[in-house]
């Protein structure tokens, strides 16, 4: 038998209404493979029992671009008539209640250039099946709520395939005597086959075994190409870390003998979760203080732990469908920013981590949710899985288990989790489900909470007050409102947790007496649920500066019609560390829109001493932590800037912005100077928090000094750069003898850094991938370098993180180069989607996204977007991934 199957019907949605249990069970499945890189055979063995519970009466099977060879039911082989196929899917009708289903498959991983199911990455074998790869590998009820017993036997060549790695436990291995060999792996625990990997070739490992808090060993494995072994020891201290921190923080152990991290060059996403066998982009494994900097080390540290926290997360229980995707992705990446906070330990510590990550929700996530592709963090449809990898899944949906935590407090969090695994461990789960245990634990009606997963859009709260002097109320009026987004028009109020403070005059907090809160609180949680609503605070002595949304205790955008002396006040004062820096950035934003408009205007431009003395006073101020100063001193970015204005200007927001810089650095230039003096970190690297910080800052530094043209910041930063020990000091400075202000002639000695740099780390791919984005963003580099730098012999579109590191980087954090006038932005991303379409439709569609929101811009700038678009929804051949993104941002 030979046959083959192509999807070629057109894109269509499916719906979360839709859901029906699958027909049938699989208990056991017993794979073969054997591993070639040309060609690969597999020969799966599962066993079905029909479900009685399903209206689906026969077993449906999903496959996609497999070769196959046999297909036997029972013992028997099957007849054409007996089954049918249409695009991925497979329906064998009138199967009887326990079924033996036989299938073998071929498959072609050199070929595999989507990096989805079974590929090659630098002569290795690797996997990867989630959302739905593992139809790719061979036919299978490939659905999360089909958890089976796996049991997966390698052979291959020895000398090829030194390695062969899969799932659980390893239970035998062997020599097959003609020069290849054979490994075999039991995954003790149910799983569903986005779980399933393999990875075979030639590999090393750090290992060590580490005592779990229940006194068991168990081996720990972290798996690199050979010459990657001195860069790994981060990766496990990080696993390590991890393992502890689930067992004091949640109760949760480590439920194997063994767990292996692999690393490789070749990876879509960040990582993967796949069960004891956890997949990595080398980029969230490899580091050494020479190649990685402080955000290199922080993001290994967290994306170790994020993969580790979905074993239980996730893979213990797991997601009913795919529209349950952010009950494992938003609940992980609640944890794992938990653990990265918990690690720091202080309380501004916590705070700073707090706003890198609200940073990133608000850059991305927010925007995201005003545009095109806008979604629910359950989504009620999609077209294709892939496409809602999304910053609404992961990021919103942590802010909303976030939510529960604030609601329910520390211990309440803690026993609705204790409950969401007493009653669903080895289940396949809704997002419904962990509300349920959540309320249930905590007491409380959650009803009202659902909405948060079920309408999309930003919502706004508007915050209003009045002190009344005589009677020593201070009333506050919260009131709520969401945008439509597509298929929403009209939004319900949401439930949102507000926690306020009250500052007086000495910026002190005033004991707070309101409803809920106890004697001497000074921080209370409001529970938000209708459109509008009254809180009155008795025995206010003075007319208080309120501090809101401390913390950013809800995903929203608030209003309050502060003053320039009150968010001065708060910058100050604040004991909410996060308010503190709130009120930095509303006072830049203010200006920086000003700015903005002069520059439309053509008036002169002016930032006020007000505004730079609260940044000098903070700058200066060395009781506070470093990290936190230099997220005071950053100004918010232009995208970020961009989001206040219903039509865009890229290059007006640029030149604002670098006026504004400017301006900071003339303004403070001693206190720089000092700054940077006072935080050097001599002697060895480490990338613990305290030094991090200070080279934060020291660079923050270091970048505005060099916005004052002078040969003298010029040698600084040559300095740094060449007698850096390590790459965040390096990178750093490279960074600001790139975008250096002066002299021309010092354009010169950039180039030659910029050079040297490349010569030293040609080697090292995630270097060379650091030197293609500091070009890509560097405001000097249009179009015409992006695409010289595309000729580079270095530069290639089939390398997923080498096609991101300059083309997305340009296309996303260059704005006002990506958005020139003339369309040049518009038509290499067009072209770029269009080649990217050809060679990985997950990438490609990620490109595409960076056209969302093209209705922001004016009128030509618009019609050339949408030339563009239309330009990529015409393409023959158009993948279901980017035909989605480019027809939803068209619609
Ligand atoms: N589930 C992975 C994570 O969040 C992300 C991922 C999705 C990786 C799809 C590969 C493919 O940890
Ligand atoms: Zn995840």
């Amino acid at each position: 038998m030979h046959m083959r199957n192509d999807n070629l019907s057109a894109p269509q949605a499916i719906y979360r209404k839709d859901y029906v249990a699958p027909g049938f069970w699989v208990d056991t499945v017993e794979m073969g493979l054997d591993l070639g890189l040309e060609q690969t055979y597999v020969a799966t063995r599962m066993t079905l029992r029909r479900n009685p519970d399903s209206t689906e009466k026969d077993i449906v099977l999903f496959g996609d671009g497999l070769k196959t060879l046999q297909l036997r039911l029972n013992g028997v082989n099957l007849k054409k008539s007996q089954y049918s196929i249409q695009g991925e899917t497979m329906r064998i009708p009138d199967a009887p209640d326990d079924v033996v289903l036989e299938i073998e498959t071929l498959i072609q991983p050199v070929k595999n250039t989507a990096l989805s199911g079974l590929y090659a990455s630098a002569g290795n074998l690797i996997t990867q099946c989630e959302a739905e790869g593992f139809r790719r590998i061979t036919w299978f009820p490939d659905r999360p709520d089909v958890m089976a017993k796996y049991t997966v036997l390698l052979r291959a060549d020895k000398k090829a395939f030194p390695v062969l790695l899969s799932n659980g436990n390893l239970i035998e291995e062997g020599d097959l005597g003609d020069g290849r060999h054979y490994a075999k792996w039991e995954d003790p625990f149910f799983k569903p086959s986005y779980l399933f990997a393999i990875v075979a070739g030639k590999l090393v490992c750090q290992e060590e075994t580490f005592r779990l808090q229940d006194g068991r060993d168990a081996l720990l494995q972290v798996w690199v190409e050979p010459g990657n072994l001195d860069k790994t020891d981060h990766a496990m201290q990080s696993l390590k870390k991890s393992i502890r921190w689930d067992e004091e923080r949640f109760g949760l152990e480590l439920d194997l003998d063994r767990f292996m991290i692999v690393a490789t060059g070749d990876f879509n996403m960040g990582a993967m979760e796949n069960k004891g066998l956890n997949i990595f982009n080398t980029k969230y494994v490899l580091a050494n203080p020479s190649i990685a900097t402080d955000i290199d080390y922080a993001g290994i540290e967290s994306v170790v732990g994020h993969e580790y926290f979905h074993n239980w997360t996730g893979n213990r229980v797991t997601c009913r469908d795919w529209f349950q995707l952010s009950l494992k992705e938003g609940l992980t990446v609640f944890r794992d920013q938990e653990f990265s906070a918990d690690l720091v330990g202080t309380a501004t510590g916590r705070a700073v981590k707090r706003i890198e990550d609200v940073r990133v929700l608000r850059q991305v996530q927010f925007s995201e949710d005003a545009g095109p592709m806008a979604h629910p963090v359950r989504p009620d449809s999609f077209v294709e899985i892939n496409n809602f990898y999304t910053v609404t899944i992961y990021e919103k949906g942590s802010e909303v288990v976030r939510m529960y935590y604030t609601l329910l407090g520390h211990d309440g969090f803690r026993k609705g989790m204790d409950l969401y695994f007493a009653r669903h461990d080895g289940q396949a789960v809704e997002c419904d489900d962990f509300r349920a245990a959540m309320a249930d634990a905590g007491g409380r009606d959650l009803t009202q909470f659902e909405r948060w997963y079920s309408q999309a859009g930003t919502p706004r709260v508007h915050a209003s007050a009045v002190y009344n002097a005589d009677e020593k109320t201070y009333a506050l009026t919260l009131t709520q409102s969401c945008p439509a987004t597509p298929g929403q028009a009209e939004k319900l109020p949401f439930h949102i947790p507000v926690t306020v403070g009250l500052l007086g005059a000495d910026g002190r907090d005033l004991p707070l007496h309101t409803d809920g809160a106890q004697a001497g609180q000074t921080s209370v949680v409001l529970e938000l649920t209708e459109a509008s609503q009254t809180f009155v605070f008795r025995d206010v002595a003075e007319e208080p500066v309120p501090s809101l949304l401390r913390n950013f205790s809800a995903p929203v955008v608030l209003h309050f019609d502060y003053s320039d002396a009150q968010l001065a006040h708060l910058l100050a004062h604040d004991s909410d560390p996060f308010n503190r820096w709130e009120a930095g950035q509303r006072l830049a934003t203010r200006r920086l829109v000003k700015l903005t408009q002069a520059v439309q205007a053509g008036e002169a431009l002016a930032l006020d001493e007000m505004f730079l003395e609260a940044l000098r006073n903070t700058l200066n101020d060395t009781t506070l932590d470093p990290a936190f100063r230099e997220l005071v001193l950053t100004l918010p970015s232009e995208l970020v800037i961009a989001e206040e204005f219903d039509e865009v200007d890229p290059q007006a927001i640029h030149t604002a912005r670098q006026y504004a810089r400017a301006a900071i650095s003339d303004a403070l230039r001693g206190d720089l100077l000092t700054a940077y003096e006072n935080n050097l970190t001599p002697g060895a690297y480490s990338p613990d928090a305290e030094p991090a910080a200070k080279r934060a800052l020291k660079n923050l530094a270091l970048s505005y000094l060099a916005d004052w043209p002078q040969q003298a910041t010029f040698e600084l930063a040559l300095t740094q750069f060449d007698e850096a020990e390590n790459m965040t000091d390096r990178l750093a400075a490279l960074h600001a003898l790139v975008n250096f202000k002066g002299d021309p002639k010092l354009k010169k000695a950039a180039d030659k850094a910029l050079a040297q740099f490349y010569k030293k780390f040609a080697k090292e791919a995630l270097v060379v991938d650091k030197w293609f984005m500091l070009q890509a963003v560097a405001e000097t580099t249009d179009v015409a370098r992006v695409r010289e730098l595309m000729q580079h012999p270095a530069f290639t579109l089939n390398n997923p993180n080498r096609a991101r590191s300059l083309t997305f980087s340009f296309c996303n954090a260059n704005p006002s180069q990506f958005h020139a006038p003339d369309g040049s932005g518009y038509a290499l991303w067009a072209e770029l989607v269009i080649a990217l379409n050809k060679i990985n439709p997950q990438v490609a569609a990620r490109l595409a996204r960076s056209m969302d929101r093209w209705k922001k811009y004016s009128p030509a700038l618009q019609q050339k977007m949408k030339a563009a678009l239309e330009k990529v929804a015409g393409t023959k051949k158009l993948s279901k991934d980017v035909a989605e993104v480019v027809t939803k941002a068209l619609a």
